[in-house]
């Protein structure tokens, strides 16, 4: 047990007392300090979607590594694998000739994307559009910009004033999207921020239709619209983007996670040309930001092998198998009685929600189903302040996949059922 370390998200109050400590991974198992082995059903936080312990990523790291540790790529300095990696994301996004930003995780990419989104009105003459619209359950990060765009209850909470110029709409109202930019006078607004599935914030699927009407709206006003695919970029979602399943053709995309399957932290924008074109057109401006690590060599080599095996596997095509395995898996623990029911449907991603009487009950229902399914083996998640996230590594075999929901089933059995 360690007395330094300070955990993120954590009470720390309880957990230096009692932590969990991951030891090794394999595929979808990761295994504890006693051997004790769990299935990895959150896929980490969201991003080992070719499963652990993939040599051929950490043989490439390595490989670069020797080779070329780490440079910057401020100014014109460049490197052979980050070059390689942005042409190959390009070749991902929904739109021809997008360029990439790189920057470190999630967090890093929102704040960029904010920072591209105010700047580029700026120097196309409209400066006024300042306003970023975001959504009820948003979670984009935690840095500043992410911290005033989130949606999820409690996560602003102490911090002061936070951004100004950010407005909140319920998550699944394309009326209410509509009548904010109403209010704000369309000439305000910046960009629209849209997780296609909402993460974080609970596993929530944009309504039927949502998504390409929010399109719509927010082209209609002359603002830009932006995908944070953070968890659902990269397969999670049935194609590389959700983005590109929907037809969304976002001016910027956010991701993270899954670029790397986190074999090493990395994050990025991709831009279309409608916001780069400015900014590499003769004469244009500099865009005054960027992250020591944007760019970084080792990251991007394993972010290439990652890919390939992405590619290789036809990990994106499984995800749109899973879909719906996880509903049908989800479905099948509704006649527990602690269940009431689940939030799935679109990708490989899925809440499984707990009844509503027993959450009256005991509002620490969530917590307390985490820790007795990880104790039957399994590792889910506390979501959304009424479920357990599930979202496995797309590499799951379909026996595994089984064998999730058995272990659920057994660490819900292990709680009282109450009266
Ligand atoms: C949609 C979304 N955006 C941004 C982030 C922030 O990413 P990071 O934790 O890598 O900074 C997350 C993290 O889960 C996320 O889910």
């Amino acid at each position: 047990m360690s007395s330094s370390f300070w955990h993120p998200f954590a009470n720390m109050s309880a957990v230096a007392r009692k932590e969990f400590v991951v030891d090794r991974g394999e595929g979808v198992w990761v295994y504890d300090t006693a051997g004790a082995r769990y299935l990895d059903a959150t896929a980490s936080l969201w991003y080992t979607l070719v499963g652990h312990g993939r040599t051929e990523i950490i043989d490439a790291m390595a490989a670069q590594a020797r080779r070329l540790e780490a440079y910057h790529t401020f100014g014109d300095f460049s490197n052979p694998p980050i070059a390689a990696l942005a042409e190959r994301i390009a070749g991902y996004a929904p739109e021809a000739s997008s360029k990439v930003f790189f920057t470190s995780g999630g967090s890093d990419s929102v704040d960029t994307a904010a920072k591209m989104a105010r700047r580029y009105f700026q120097v196309t003459g409209e400066p006024e559009r300042t306003i970023l619209i975001t959504r009820s359950w948003a979670y984009h990060g935690m840095h500043g910009f992410g911290t005033s765009l989130g949606g999820v209850p409690g996560n602003a909470d102490g911090y002061g004033t936070l951004l100004p110029d950010v407005v909140r709409v319920p998550f699944d109202s394309t009326d209410a999207l509509s009548a904010a930019i109403d209010e704000a006078g369309a000439r305000r607004i910046a960009a629209f921020f849209c997780e296609p599935v909402i993460g974080a914030g609970g596993v929530r699927p944009a309504p039927d239709g949502y998504l390409k009407e929010a399109r719509r709206i927010v082209s209609d006003a002359g603002a830009l619209f932006i995908a944070d695919e953070v968890v659902t970029g990269f397969g999670r979602a049935g194609d590389w983007f959700a983005s590109n399943r929907f037809s969304l053709e976002p001016d910027l995309i956010t991701f993270a996670k899954g670029v790397t399957s986190g074999y090493l932290p990395m994050g990025g924008v991709i831009t279309s040309p409608r916001v780069s074109a400015p900014f590499f057109a003769d004469g244009g401006p500099m865009l005054r930001h960027g992250y020591t690590y944007s760019g970084h060599p080792t990251v991007a080599a394993a972010a290439m092998a990652n890919l390939d095996i992405l590619e290789r596997e036809g990990l994106a095509g499984r995800a749109l198998e899973l879909e719906g395995t996880l509903v049908e898996g989800l479905e099948s623990l509704t006649d527990h009685p602690l269940v009431g029911g689940h939030r799935s449907g679109v990708g490989f991603l899925g809440a499984l929600v707990l009844a509503p009487d027993a959450l009256a009950r005991d509002a620490d229902l969530p917590v307390k189903a985490f820790l007795a399914a990880r104790a039957a083996g399994v590792i889910c998640r506390p979501i959304g302040g009424d479920g357990l996230q599930v979202s496995p590594p797309l590499s799951i075999t379909d026996a595994e996949f089984d064998q999730l929901i058995a272990l659920l089933r057994r660490g819900l059995d292990a709680l009282p059922v109450g009266t």
